[in-house]
């Protein structure tokens, strides 16, 4: 065990030392080597080591290299050697971390973290957080408890009743939502479609003041953080005219909620802490290993209602129970990286990962347009959208981009335009990167 265990350290220490350097795209010999996987079903045991082998020569190439320093596809961070670091400990200690007894360890790390966020992110003291697998579950997750808050001031227990005959939900979501909330509101029986939707300005924002006339049991879903633009909902107006009309108001903060960790950027999310509830992602701008989300509710009685679990076996028990704040009852503690890196960076080493990825994504900005080419998007945060011409351009431009491996950024359409969309959201990524990644863009767009 120990020789297999150092070895595949060994291996993965030289992956991440060979990342900066190589092809962020993985080469067509890598993607070529993936049919080694494809062999029988083996008919008996084999040699560990050889297993690992074959699953780094083969897998390591074909590999994307998001964890490197000029991956800005899509909104995913690198994970801080922190977190990977405190993710081995973790493996190795298996903990189940649905219960306290099950794992004292992971349930406290939970604790402690779930306080230090709260605290990060301004939000009431009574604020508990649901550790998940991502923003996605984040959504679902306090959106069942806003659920349960609306349905039980109608006088309806959701959680024992079901929705067939419960009084009508009504939901507000934004023009640009995130597809994953409304999969969410399906999820959930509130309808991917059934929605009001709000809308949209220029930067995909909801406009205050177009929102409807609300009255009964009704959810706002506000946006910190639009996944094109980075635009953020005037959350504070928004916030002030739900909650006079008695809504639950709901904040898709995915990675826009990190906003709030750096000073400069903290006036984006002004009034966040006046909402119900907020869902984020830890596996993108904490930069810890996938997957981790984190959902918060103010108020811990609907979402315990929503996800609270009792059974003869289970323990009853004085402490805080993670399976009693998230769908699943075991599950890995993912509260381990979050507190690691939490531990590692501190409140002023986390604003400054924010705030420089920040100004990366202003140098792309900039370099971009002195270059001639059309920024779509006001840059407020860590994205940029970049139109090279038509629409056919700009996509056999990033085709090129992706291709060339310098750096990889993905295609969008943004209100009608194709674009290039350059999120930054890695702690490795340096000047230097940025310098080399606009050069790579601006061989390929000319
Ligand atoms: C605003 C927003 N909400 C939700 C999500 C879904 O998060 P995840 O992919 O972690 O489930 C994303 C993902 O990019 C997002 O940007």
């Amino acid at each position: 065990m120990d020789d297999l265990l150092r070895t595949t350290a060994e291996r993965a220490i030289n992956y991440l030392r060979e990342l900066p350097g190589r092809s962020v795209t993985p080469e067509v010999d890598g993607l070529i080597g993936l049919e080694r996987f494809d062999e029988p079903l083996p008919a008996g045991p084999s040699d560990p080591e050889r297993v690992i082998a074959l699953l780094d020569e083969a897998g390591s190439p074909a590999t994307m290299a998001s964890a490197g320093p000029r991956f800005f596809g899509f909104v995913i961070g690198g994970s801080h050697p922190v977190a990977v670091a405190a993710d081995w400990l973790a493996t190795a200690w298996d903990q189940n971390a649905g219960a306290f007894t099950a794992s004292p360890v992971a349930a406290t790390l939970e604790q402690v973290a779930q306080r230090w966020l709260v605290e990060l992110f301004g939000l009431p003291s009574t604020t508990v957080a649901g550790f998940v697998t991502g923003g996605t579950m984040a959504n679902l997750t306090a959106l069942a408890a806003g659920r349960h808050a609306v349905l039980a001031r109608a006088g309806w227990d959701v959680d024992e009743q079901g929705l067939f005959g419960a009084p009508p939900v009504t939901v507000i979501v934004g023009d640009e939502v995130h597809p994953s909330l409304l999969k969410g509101l399906g999820l959930l029986g509130l309808g991917r479609k059934r929605v009001v939707k709000v809308p949209a300005d220029g930067q995909g924002r909801m406009r205050a003041d177009a929102l409807p006339t609300i009255s009964g049991p009704t959810i706002l879903c506000a946006q910190a953080g639009n996944v094109n633009t980075g635009a953020f909902d005037p959350i504070e107006q928004i916030v002030a005219q739900a909650h006079e009309a008695g809504a639950w108001v709901h904040v898709d903060g995915a990675f826009g909620l990190w906003a709030a960790v750096a000073p400069e950027r903290a006036h984006l999310v002004r009034g966040v802490g006046a909402a119900d509830s907020w869902a984020t992602d830890a596996h993108k701008w904490l930069n810890v290993p996938y997957d981790s989300g984190l959902a918060f509710v103010r108020d811990p009685e609907p979402l315990r209602a929503a996800m609270g679990v009792t059974a003869a076996y289970l323990p009853d028990s004085m402490m805080r129970e993670p399976a009693a704040h998230a769908p699943e009852l075991s599950r890995r503690a993912r509260g381990v990286e979050v507190w690691a890196v939490l531990r590692a960076l501190g409140r002023s080493g986390l604003a400054d990962l924010i705030e420089r990825d920040c100004h990366h994504a202003t140098a792309f900005a900039e370099g971009l347009t002195a270059a001639g080419f059309e920024i779509l998007n006001d840059v407020v945060l860590n994205q940029v959208l970049v139109s090279f011409g038509d629409g056919d351009t700009t996509r056999r431009v990033v085709a090129a981009i992706q291709e060339d491996g310098t750096c990889w950024a993905g295609v969008t359409v943004w209100q009608g335009r194709t674009a290039m969309r350059i999120s930054v959201s890695g702690w490795s990524t340096t000047a230097d990167d940025v310098e080399r990644s606009l050069a790579a863009m601006l061989r390929a767009a000319r």
